[in-house]
């Protein structure tokens, strides 16, 4: 970790103090560490202390910054290898997720283009208030990683989840984000889940995709290093970590956001995207017809978005481009002729049949089908093939870089 600078912003709660003992322990490290408190911050502990441990000067007002014309907050912000916010306030993590900017702090969170790690610390009914769970998740949804928090009991008497990591669980966290992966400083695009699309407000044609696949390709790529962004219909499976999640409803609006994700180095379209939309979705709940006949439903085809993307420029395309084919029947054969048809570079091909099980299910049998190559993989779970898939992109990457040396 040597030489990598940590912007360390310092939250109001009583495990404050703890922060003096994280700042030291990534001081040993070689890790370059500057402080920003928040008013209530100060309370707890004194900048000076802080100051004498990092060895900087600790900033703690937005309009006070001596230094503004030197380094304003955006360049505060970004003069920084990562962000960890310890402790982080169920008011900070409130902020961020709601993009408020009313003091340093906030600024600085909103103001940063790099990674954010959260120590959450706080009294466990606020960490389990529906708002913080919200916030939570909307936090995760926008790529801010956590650490903690740790359950057991606390300074104000009561127990459960609330109290903040130790700092050296901290220091871990912040190690575990500086290792580089075989993926660092890449970007990809990871598509997942169904789509829904709307009959009538109330109606919808949707498939049996849990995005189970997709969430464990997501956080193998992000695991690798790459920079995730993560675009799935309404699945049921929980969002993957460390990765932006935007989430859809119909393959039009995945289209568009998986449009906005590029330029992207790998792009892995998991999603399974309903080939047709109601032609025009009624704007009312349709009722029955007093004759008994149903509703005549007009189907048109969907965007394929795979191909679209697949087709566009070098430059603008990504340049691995892979796709699912679920196939129920003649599976290799359907999926070669699919690989060609959509102008992906790779297709994994998976047998969703009854037998298969892969939709829906925590297991996949899948083979990988390349320009050259057909690679028969074993039955496994989705995270081990997941697990596999990013192997052979990190080859690919590795064996590319060769080549553009
Ligand atoms: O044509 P089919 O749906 O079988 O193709 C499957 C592959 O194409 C998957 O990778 C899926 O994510 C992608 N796809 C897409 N847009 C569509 C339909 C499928 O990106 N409209």
């Amino acid at each position: 970790m040597t030489g990598k600078r940590v912007l360390l912003i310092v939250g109001g709660g009583i495990a404050a103090y703890k922060c003096l003992e994280l700042v030291r322990r990534l001081s040993e490290r070689g890790v370059g560490v500057r402080v920003v408190m928040t008013k209530a911050a100060q309370e707890f502990v004194k900048p000076l202390s802080f100051a004498s441990l990092s060895g900087e000067k600790v900033q703690t007002e937005l309009f006070e910054l001596t230094d503004e014309v030197e380094m304003g907050h955006i360049e505060l912000s970004r003069s920084a290898d990562l962000l960890v916010v310890a402790p982080a306030t169920a008011d900070l993590m409130a902020k961020l997720a709601n993009g408020l900017a009313n003091d340093l702090a906030s600024t600085l969170l909103l103001a940063t283009d790099t990674t954010v790690l959260m120590a959450p610390a706080m009294n466990v009914r606020m960490w389990e208030h529906p708002a913080t769970q919200r916030n939570l998740e909307a936090l995760k949804g926008d790529g801010v990683l956590f650490v903690g928090p740790n359950e057991g009991g606390m300074a104000c008497g009561e127990y459960g989840p609330g109290r903040m990591a130790e700092p050296m669980e901290i220091v871990a966290a912040v190690e575990r984000q500086f290792a580089a992966g075989p993926l660092t400083g890449l970007t990809a695009l990871v598509t997942s889940g169904p789509t829904h699309e709307p009959i009538d407000p109330v109606r919808y044609i949707a498939n049996r995709s849990s995005g189970r696949q997709g969430v464990a390709i997501a956080e193998a790529l992000a695991s690798a290093g790459a920079a995730v962004t993560f675009v799935t219909g309404p699945a049921e499976h929980a969002t993957p970590l460390g990765c932006k999640v935007v989430p859809v409803e119909t393959a039009a609006q995945m289209r568009a956001a998986a449009g906005a994700a590029l330029p992207a180095d790998i792009a892995v379209f998991a999603a399974a995207v309903a080939d047709w939309r109601v032609t025009s979705a009624d704007g009312r709940k349709i009722k029955k017809d007093k004759s008994g006949a149903p509703p005549a439903l007009e189907l048109t085809e969907n965007p394929d978005i795979l191909a679209e993307i697949s087709a566009l420029p070098p430059g603008k395309r990504p340049r691995l481009v892979i796709g699912f084919a679920a196939e129920t029947n003649d599976v290799l054969k359907n999926a070669r002729a699919k690989r060609l048809r959509k102008g992906c570079d790779w297709l994994i091909a998976n047998d969703v049949s009854e037998t298969g099980g892969a939709m829906g299910g925590t297991q996949n049998q899948a083979t990988l089908i390349t320009a050259d190559a057909e690679e028969n993989w074993p039955r496994e779970t989705k995270t081990s093939l997941a697990a596999r898939l990013a192997e052979r992109i990190a080859a690919w990457a590795s064996e590319n870089e060769t080549a553009e040396c």
